[in-house]
């Protein structure tokens, strides 16, 4: 049976996935923390569940428990560092919480995976990153997914140039209706966590290296990356105000 390990999960696209990994035979472990909410949907899984309490911003103790979360399952196929913290019109405080979750948790536990899979030889690593890495519409969470974006390609080079087989899976979302987006207006091309999900494990089941989600997304990223910025201020202006 294959094995993975989604963190944040409690909610949103990560509970989702954690059924549609479920349902397609995977034995999964749950990182988060919200415990009673992952100690719940893993009592759903007919595969089993192993819960592991985890919280981003505590890097060092992160590292250690999803070290600890390898071990207790015999080691895993496959790792998905799905943990995101975003904000509406954020303070500094809320910014810096953007940057310690997004930005230093998310490099420290993906970087743990790629220790693992580089150590054992293999695996696959898949980061949720966001349509949102491509421009700087949104100051702290644009630029934390821009770096974990840009973190998940390097370490795809280092296992590339030892030609490990190791996978490393970017997935930027563009809308998925969750607790993040809840209330949030101006939303188009809204996804459900079930259709994100899918698309996800579609993405992980044919190794891609990048997917848009839903593959739509891929218009917007590609006007998103070819306008200048003089558009890209007039455009959002109005947005903004
Ligand atoms: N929804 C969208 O439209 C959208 C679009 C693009 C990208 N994304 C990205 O998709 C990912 C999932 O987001 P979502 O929309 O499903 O939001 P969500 O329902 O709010 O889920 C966020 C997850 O992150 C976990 N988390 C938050 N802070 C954490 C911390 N300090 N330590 C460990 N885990 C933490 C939460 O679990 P606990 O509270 O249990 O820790 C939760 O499972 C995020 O990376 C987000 O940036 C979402």
């Amino acid at each position: 049976m294959k094995k993975a390990i989604v963190i944040g999960c409690s909610t949103g696209i990560g509970r989702a996935l954690v059924r549609e990994l479920a349902a397609h035979g995977y034995e999964v472990g749950l990182a988060g923390r919200s415990v009673s909410s992952m100690e719940e949907l893993a009592s759903e899984l007919s595969t089993g569940g192993h819960v592991k309490a985890m919280d981003l911003k505590e890097t060092a103790d992160a590292r250690v428990r999803l070290a600890e979360l390898i071990d207790e399952m015999g080691g895993v196929d496959l790792v998905v560092v799905n943990s995101g913290v975003g904000h509406h019109d954020p303070d500094w405080e809320e910014e810096r919480e953007i940057i310690e979750v997004n930005v230093m948790g998310f490099a420290a536990v993906a970087r743990r995976a790629m220790e693992y899979f580089m150590e054992r030889g293999s695996g696959h690593l898949v980061g949720i990153t966001s349509i949102a890495a491509l421009r700087g519409l949104r100051a702290a969470y644009s630029g934390s997914k821009a770096f974990a974006a840009i973190y998940l390609e390097a370490l795809r080079l280092k296992a590339d140039w030892r030609g490990l087989p190791i996978q490393v899976t970017d997935v930027k979302p563009g809308f998925v209706a969750t607790p993040m987006t809840r209330g949030r207006e101006g939303m188009f091309w809204v996804a459900t966590t079930e259709e994100a999900a899918a698309q996800i494990y579609r993405a992980i089941r044919k190794r891609k290296r990048h997917v848009y989600v839903t593959r739509r997304w891929r218009l917007i990223a590609w006007v998103a990356k070819a306008l200048p910025y003089p558009l890209v201020a007039l455009i959002t202006r109005r947005r903004q105000r």
